[in-house]
């Protein structure tokens, strides 16, 4: 039998850099309270939003994703020319052709990229950081380009205050390059499309959808473990983590994994992300866009162990650990 070719593989895969783009105009919950009714305390209380990001009339997911791509590329030492893969994770786009990877590619200056979307919503960007790490670990890529962003403003029906509320737009970015040492570890992925609907959009002409109640106890319930197998995979222990970057849904379920971390051993001074506060649920965009504002506020430091664990529409969910660079 004829033996074809493999590319060269290579011992490990790392993170070189993060990079986030939010759009300027912040809506507060007071002039959400104006449209519907809703109130500060509650959604303070229940959700922990204080604010989020909308996008500008005419501003457009890419223009997001181009954003935080450039940051992150800058941010890794990197020349556009040096990427060779692009992936968009994200479930928002205005319309599905052509893909949002190819343009953010070209207008970030990436030549001839290997570019696709991937659509593992608010679970996005670990089922990009996790494809991106085994393509350069086999060989596929050299350097990619992984960007989790979301723009709900599409998708949300600004009269229903159960999901208005929520959701802020974003992008948020990360260099993946290769590494004689493995520096981000094996993912914990998996789904449950048996829960498929809990979070849905019926049709191209609808509204988000979600059992929010339903979705909370999945979360609260199921994620812990799902972050705990991942840091079995990488082969460390609980109480080495020292941050905890979970899908910024609701502060309440981002307590709740926190907590049940704790129970198995998570240190007391785990830091945990709380960028939901400022940024609201940003989808795939979250993760990343989390540690970039934690690297900036001097929060996280590099080498220190980070696990990530992404959850949402599918139902879908995704974890690793990464040092962080
Ligand atoms: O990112 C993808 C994954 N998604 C998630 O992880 C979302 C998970 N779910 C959640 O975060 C929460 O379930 C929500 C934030 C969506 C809702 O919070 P909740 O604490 O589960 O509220 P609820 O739906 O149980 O509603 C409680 C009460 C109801 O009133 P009654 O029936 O008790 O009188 C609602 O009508 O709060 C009412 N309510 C509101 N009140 C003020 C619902 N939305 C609002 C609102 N403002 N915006």
């Amino acid at each position: 039998m004829t033996e074809l070719n493999l590319t060269p593989s290579r011992t490990g895969s790392r993170i070189l850099g993060f990079g986030s783009y939010q759009p300027e105009r912040r809506v507060t919950n007071d002039e959400l309270a104006q449209e519907m009714d809703t109130n500060d305390e509650w959604i303070r209380s229940r959700v922990g939003v204080i604010e989020r990001r909308l996008s500008e009339p005419g501003q457009t997911l890419v223009d997001l994703a181009v954003e935080a791509g450039k940051n992150a590329v800058t941010d890794s030492g990197l020349t556009p020319s040096e990427i060779d893969t692009v992936i968009v994770a994200t479930c928002t786009m205005e319309t599905n052709i052509p893909n949002a990877a190819a343009q953010t590619a070209h207008r970030i200056g990436i030549q001839a990229a290997a570019a696709f979307d991937l659509n593992a919503a608010c679970a996005g960007f670990s089922y990009g950081l996790g494809t991106a790490s085994d393509f350069v670990r086999v060989g596929s890529a050299k350097n990619v380009l992984v960007i989790g962003v979301d723009k709900f403003t599409n998708w949300v029906d600004y009269t229903d205050r159960s999901t208005a509320i929520i959701f802020g737009d974003g992008a948020g970015a990360a260099v993946v390059g290769p590494s004689d040492t493995p520096q981000i570890g094996p993912a914990a992925w998996g789904s449950a499309g048996d829960l498929a609907e809990m979070i849905y959009v019926k049709d191209r002409n609808s509204f988000i959808f979600q059992e929010g109640q339903s979705v909370f106890r999945w979360a609260t319930t199921k994620i812990a473990p799902i972050a705990l197998e991942a840091v079995k995979r990488a082969g460390v222990d609980i109480a080495d983590i020292d941050v905890l970057v979970p899908h910024q849904a609701n502060l309440r379920i981002i307590e709740a994994i926190g907590k049940g971390l704790r129970k198995h051993g998570a240190r007391t001074d785990l830091k945990v992300a709380t960028d939901i506060q400022y940024s609201g649920n940003t989808s795939a965009a979250s993760i990343p866009m989390a540690i970039d504002h934690m690297r900036a506020a001097g929060e996280i430091k590099s080498g220190e162990l980070a696990l990530l664990v992404g959850f949402g529409a599918g139902l879908s969910y995704g974890a690793q650990v990464v040092v962080c660079p």
